[in-house]
């Protein structure tokens, strides 16, 4: 790779963001022979990806179909995602020799670190001869006589495409920032309210008792209208995290209510036939052959039976059981940008080529992973957005 250090420079095309979409991109466009410059204001490139997956990157899932994507139109992402699928990256993964793991879901795991993921993406990037410059503020950016010119610090480029690769603002202190929607109204793109998905929920005074459960988790089944994830649930001191609520989360809109089922796998009678098998115990028994001791005392508290279950009607005990398998709460927020693994909304597809990422009537102009509206599911969704869209774009320029 080349370093450019002033000047004004040419290229065949720019693109913003050095994170997974970006890199892709570039590997793509500058092996097809695309004379290709990358630009970040991070010092270093995917830093996002580096961080993933616990420091392991969950760098695709073998499921990723469009029904996993949360979009405005929810048929934008067929194509990208049909034309380079996630075994296209793990064929790449495999020509690099990275070893991998299916962890559960179809998730796929380095078995030893994110980093390996950067290095090919640099490493094929090296290969198409791209330009990299990091460390750089973008001044402006601007378009006439079908070229795009980037001002930076010490030097400006341009060229016949620009690519908008500087994902969503999620996670501000890693140096996430909006300037991919600034960008788009710039351009006269429409952008669809952005907000923080997968993302932790708080909960109230009224939701205290669970408040008080931090680091307790469950194995349960969260649901939101008719949407439903399988997955464990975390009791935080803010709230509520753990995949299922993270997944729920990207659903939820202020004022929604959101439901858990506790006993996702008990038979309908479950504590109807422990008060059978043990009537001298108490509520709170039963429920600690299920839970979490503090979990079961918290429960039994809030579903307030006390004494032995010889002396609780069934008919309560089957009521106490529909409520655990349909808890209903009302969060009063979620813990925004800060904690949120991605920003759903975003570049609104209708402006764009589903084929290429291409801006319909501003020619040269593309958007590309996190920054457009469509967000994937937790568990390698959004990388294998981030491949599949780069990719596109990377094939168009
Ligand atoms: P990304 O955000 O990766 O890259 C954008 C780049 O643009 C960054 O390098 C940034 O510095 C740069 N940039 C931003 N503003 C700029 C500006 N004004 N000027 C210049 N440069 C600018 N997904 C998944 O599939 N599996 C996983 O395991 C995880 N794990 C995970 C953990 C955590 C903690 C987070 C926060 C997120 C995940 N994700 C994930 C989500 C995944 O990281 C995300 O969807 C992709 O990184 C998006 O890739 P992009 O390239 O679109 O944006």
């Amino acid at each position: 790779m080349t370093n450019v250090l002033s000047q004004t420079y040419t290229y065949d095309a720019i693109i913003l963001g050095a994170g997974g979409a970006g890199l892709m991109c570039a590997a793509i466009a500058g092996q097809r022979g695309k004379r290709v410059l990358v630009i970040d204001h991070a010092d270093k490139p995917g830093k996002k990806i580096l961080i993933s997956g616990g420091g392991r990157c969950n760098f695709t899932n073998v499921d990723a179909r469009a029904e996993c994507y949360l979009s405005a139109n929810r048929h934008f992402s067929k194509s990208a995602l049909g034309r380079y699928t996630a075994q296209d990256f793990i064929e790449m993964v495999d020509r690099h020799k990275i070893a991998w793991h299916e962890k559960e879901l179809g998730q796929l795991f380095c078995d030893d670190s994110a980093r390996q993921i950067v290095k090919m993406l640099l490493d094929d990037c090296g290969r198409g001869d791209v330009t990299l410059q990091l460390g750089q503020s973008i001044s402006d950016v601007t378009h006439s006589d079908a070229r795009y010119t980037v001002t930076l610090d010490n030097m400006a480029a341009t060229a016949p495409a620009l690519v908008i690769a500087t994902g969503g603002p999620s996670i501000p202190k890693m140096g996430a920032t909006d300037f991919a929607f600034q960008l788009a109204r710039q351009f006269g793109l429409k952008v669809v309210e952005p907000r923080p998905a997968l993302v932790p929920l708080t909960l109230g005074e009224d939701e205290l008792l669970f408040r008080n459960l931090s680091g307790v988790s469950a194995d349960t089944i969260t649901r939101h209208g008719k949407t439903r994830f399988r997955a464990g649930s975390l009791f935080t001191h803010k709230g509520l995290s753990g995949p299922a609520i993270l997944q729920i989360s990207s659903y939820w809109r202020n004022g929604d209510q959101i439901s858990i089922n506790f006993l996702p796998d008990y038979p309908a009678d479950w504590l109807v036939d422990a008060k059978k098998n043990a009537p001298r115990s108490g509520l709170k028994s039963a429920l600690t052959t299920a839970f979490p001791d503090r979990l079961a005392t918290a429960l039994a508290e809030k579903l307030a039976l006390d004494g032995e279950m010889a002396n609780i009607p069934d008919k309560k005990l089957r009521a106490a059981q529909a409520r655990l398998s349909d808890w209903q709460f009302t969060p009063t927020g979620s813990e925004g940008y800060a904690k949120a693994e991605v920003t759903i909304g975003g570049i609104n597809t209708n402006g764009l080529s589903s084929q290429t990422m291409e801006a319909k009537h501003i020619p040269g102009l593309y958007a590309i992973g996190e920054a457009v509206d469509v967000t994937g599911w937790l568990g390698g969704y959004n990388f294998q957005w981030a491949w599949s869209s780069g990719w596109a774009a990377g094939m168009a320029l």
